[in-house]
């Protein structure tokens, strides 16, 4: 596994995470370690970070890159676990937080890492490769409607419907196993033309859908509230409109102080107010990066701090 991934709004981010150089810190996505190293960069001899990632090929690389490095606590968990993580390393809060969403470079275009399509691999998909569904068991023996929906809803891809039927046409004849039996399949049916923006919107999909990649960004905002210390940030990177829709839908509703209806004369919901929207507008790349990391072309940050 090479360094093959460029950090996305590596200042931006670091920026608004480092309150304290002192503070301990979480990155919930740790990759190549690109913004855990620009966090370490911040932090005094008394700071301290702790990363995780999911993938162990990632997590196995950032235990030999921070290996002299005493500051660090590296897991190979879901970050939604964030405060498993915290009660095993005994914080009560952590100072900052952040999440930088998605894949890395590495893994996408990787055969190897098994999310790419442009090299033939096994259709797996799977960031934790102890989840119990791969992709190609989900697209082997879900019903035709289901796949059409996850395609259309994670892939925002219109021709959903003749994908899914065409995948449950070719499945009678044999059991769909590799990344290009699929890309035969979606090819034979799709116009040449748009036939590369089509397999990203379906592989995106099914690695949504495979991972829970909106489940598990939900509970770890959930998990992620409580253990913050007042005034530590929330910080989060998304390249998809769907985990972009969660993130600010969580930090308006965790803004508010009352979720009564408007016309009712005193307040009875006892909200209770946890975040400050640091972002008013999401923070996105400037051109020259985009020029620089195509990747980045998507991205958007948002930030919130606990009151
Ligand atoms: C965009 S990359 C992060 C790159 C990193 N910031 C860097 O600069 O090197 C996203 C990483 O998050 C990991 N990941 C995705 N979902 C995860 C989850 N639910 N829990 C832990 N890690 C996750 C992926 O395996 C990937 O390595």
């Amino acid at each position: 596994m090479n360094q093959d991934h460029t950090p996305v709004l590596l200042k931006e981010s670091v920026d608004y995470l480092v309150t304290g150089k002192d503070g301990v810190y979480f990155e919930g996505t740790l990759g190549f370690g690109g913004h855990t190293l620009e966090i370490l960069d911040r932090l005094s001899k008394k700071g301290s970070i702790v990363s995780t990632d999911v993938d162990l090929n990632a997590f196995n690389y950032c235990k030999e890159k921070f290996k002299s490095e005493d500051r660090i606590k590296l897991y190979n968990f879901n970050f939604s676990l964030v405060d498993v993580i915290a009660k095993i390393e005994s914080f009560e809060f952590f100072d900052g937080i952040l999440a930088d969403l998605g894949v890395s470079s590495f893994q996408l275009d990787n055969a190897a890492a098994g999310f790419s399509y442009s090299i033939n691999s096994m259709l797996d998909l799977r960031l934790d490769k102890s989840l119990r569904k791969t992709a190609a068991d989900f697209i082997n023996y879900e019903s035709e409607e289901k796949i059409a929906n996850v395609i259309f809803e994670y892939g925002e891809e219109k021709n959903s419907r003749k994908v899914a039927r065409q995948i449950s046409e070719a499945r009678k004849v044999k059991r769909i196993e590799t990344t290009d039996e699929l890309k035969k399949i979606i090819s034979s049916i799709t116009n040449p033309k748009y036939v590369t923006k089509t397999l990203s919107r379906v592989f995106q999909a099914l690695r949504i859908y495979v991972n829970d990649e909106l489940g598990v960004l939900k509970a770890f905002l959930h998990s992620s509230v409580p253990i913050l210390r007042k005034g530590g940030r929330l910080v989060i990177i998304s390249y998809h409109s769907l985990e972009d829709r969660i993130v600010k839908d969580f930090f308006k509703y965790e803004s508010l102080s009352c979720v009564c209806p408007p016309d009712s004369p005193i307040c009875t919901c006892g909200k209770v107010k946890r975040l400050n929207i640091i972002s008013k507008k999401p923070i996105t790349p400037s051109d020259i990066e985009i020029t620089n990391n195509r990747r980045a072309r998507s991205a958007k940050l948002r930030v919130a701090e606990k009151v």
